[in-house]
């Protein structure tokens, strides 16, 4: 597990909005960012191109993998691009999409197909609430260790029997070298250093991933790439 820094995100400069610091951004700090956000876009169509698509590949890849299920939990589901790109993919599918921040959902919450549920998995779901599949797309990094353990021990006491994780928070070779590269541009001065940055969260090896989900009870993992930076990871009880 590696610490990596931002300062912006799409688009939107942090500095804009808080204090840029070491701690990790609390759920005032997203509300901010998405309070941003809304000012600057005002529908899935002002967003960037290439981005939309990127996220309507994740749609389609979640969408292949479903296949019959109906029902879905979809956890930490920010504005819901990927969830609105599900429903207009696949006419039967319901999600129930959980987002800490009230407002993120905005542009989503008319479409009867997503149920919109504020706060933390699993201490938001309704009792008698179960789902076979769930997601969580990119929201991995928000957790140290101990917490993606817990995080994904609840998924597993919670019932689901697969569970997908969609991240780009990858910890390879390739992100090792490059980070390294910045540490020295940025002793050098010749870049910012990246710890001057907001701390954003945890970038994670394949073999962390699969340690924590052996630990939480997952027996089957499976890891498939979308472009360069995209890993999908599939779980089985
Ligand atoms: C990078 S965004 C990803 C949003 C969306 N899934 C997507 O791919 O567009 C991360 C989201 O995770 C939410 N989040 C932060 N901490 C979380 C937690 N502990 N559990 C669930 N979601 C969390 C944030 O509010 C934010 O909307």
């Amino acid at each position: 597990m590696k610490k990596f820094y931002q300062v912006e995100w799409l688009d939107i400069d942090f500095k804009e909005f808080e204090t840029l610091s070491s701690e990790l951004p609390t759920k005032s700090f997203y509300d901010k960012f998405y309070a941003r956000f809304f000012e600057k876009y005002h529908s899935f169509d002002d967003l960037d191109e290439s981005w939309v698509a990127y996220k309507t590949q994740i749609a389609k890849r979640i969408n292949a993998i479903v296949k019959s299920e109906t029902n879905i939990l979809s956890i930490g589901s920010g504005t819901g691009i990927v969830e609105n790109a599900l429903t207009n993919l696949n006419s039967s599918l319901r999600i129930m999409s959980i987002e800490p921040s009230e407002d993120a959902s905005r542009w989503v919450r008319a479409n009867p197909k997503i149920s919109i549920v504020n706060g933390y998995f699993p201490e938001c779901m309704d009792k008698g609430v179960s789902f076979e599949f769930a997601y969580a797309n990119n929201i991995d990094y928000v957790f140290d260790d101990d917490e993606y353990k817990a995080f994904l021990k609840s998924v597993v006491d919670y019932g689901v029997s697969e569970f997908l994780i969609i991240t780009s928070a990858n910890y390879n070779l390739k992100v090792a070298l490059s980070l390294f590269i910045k540490e020295i541009l940025g002793a050098l001065g010749i870049i910012a250093k990246l710890a001057d940055g907001q701390f954003w969260g945890y970038l994670r090896s394949k073999n962390e991933h699969r340690e924590a989900l052996k630990h939480a009870g997952f027996r089957e993992i499976e890891f498939n790439k979308l472009g360069t930076d995209t890993m999908f990871i599939r779980a089985k009880i």
